[in-house]
């Protein structure tokens, strides 16, 4: 096996998940300017998603908790077919020069996946990319608008798509997570 196949593979698992990927390289969005972690670190919901993932778990959160000042516990969950599940991960500052752009790895064998903070006044939402880039030759992408509640006015949820095709990143198949009916399930819990 040569190495840029055993490169390739850890890439493969978007694919597995559905995930188009898209000629050529990353985009090179802006990120927030003077992003603090310390600042973002909390509950968030998630309100839409790129790629579109139908039928799939509802209610999903995030939990950021600060580890040091330059790392975070993440906690995800969603509730699937009734169930509530979580899966836990670790992040970083992968460059204290850029602090808006984070890494987030959910197992030890895996590289941190970029997790970019495009956009986020930390109270009301946060618009985030993560961008692959396969062999320079194609690229696969995720992205999120995340909000500190369950629901998000209309007028955010444009101005948060804007952030995305103002830095060329095509979000006109995002669709939007469910967060109906969650706090209900989990009290019963
Ligand atoms: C988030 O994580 C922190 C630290 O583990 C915990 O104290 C807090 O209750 C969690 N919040 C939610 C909403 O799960
Ligand atoms: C997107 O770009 C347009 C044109 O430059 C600008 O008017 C608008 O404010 C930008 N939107 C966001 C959310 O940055």
């Amino acid at each position: 096996m040569n190495s840029s196949f055993t490169l390739v593979l850890p890439f493969l698992l978007p694919f597995i998940n559905g995930q188009v990927p898209h000629w050529g390289a990353c985009p090179e969005p802006s990120v927030q300017p003077a992003f603090s972690l310390k600042q973002f670190v909390g509950r968030w919901f998630e309100i839409a998603k790129l790629p579109a993932q139908f039928e799939k778990g509802r209610c999903i959160e995030t939990n950021f908790t600060l580890k040091t000042d330059n790392s975070f516990r993440v906690v995800s969950s969603e509730i699937e077919k009734g169930e509530l599940r979580k899966i836990e991960g670790i992040g970083v500052t992968v460059d204290p020069k850029n602090p808006g752009k984070l890494g987030i790895t959910y197992s030890y064998v895996l590289p941190y996946s970029p997790y970019w903070i495009l956009s986020t006044d930390y109270v009301n939402t946060a618009v985030v990319y993560s961008c692959t880039d396969i062999l320079r030759l194609f690229h696969v992408d995720f992205a999120w608008i995340l909000s500190r509640t369950r629901r998000l006015p209309t007028s955010a949820i444009e101005k948060a798509k804007e952030t995305f095709t103002n830095n060329s990143i095509d979000v006109s198949r995002m669709t939007a997570s469910r967060q109906q009916g969650c706090d209900r399930f989990l009290m019963k819990k």
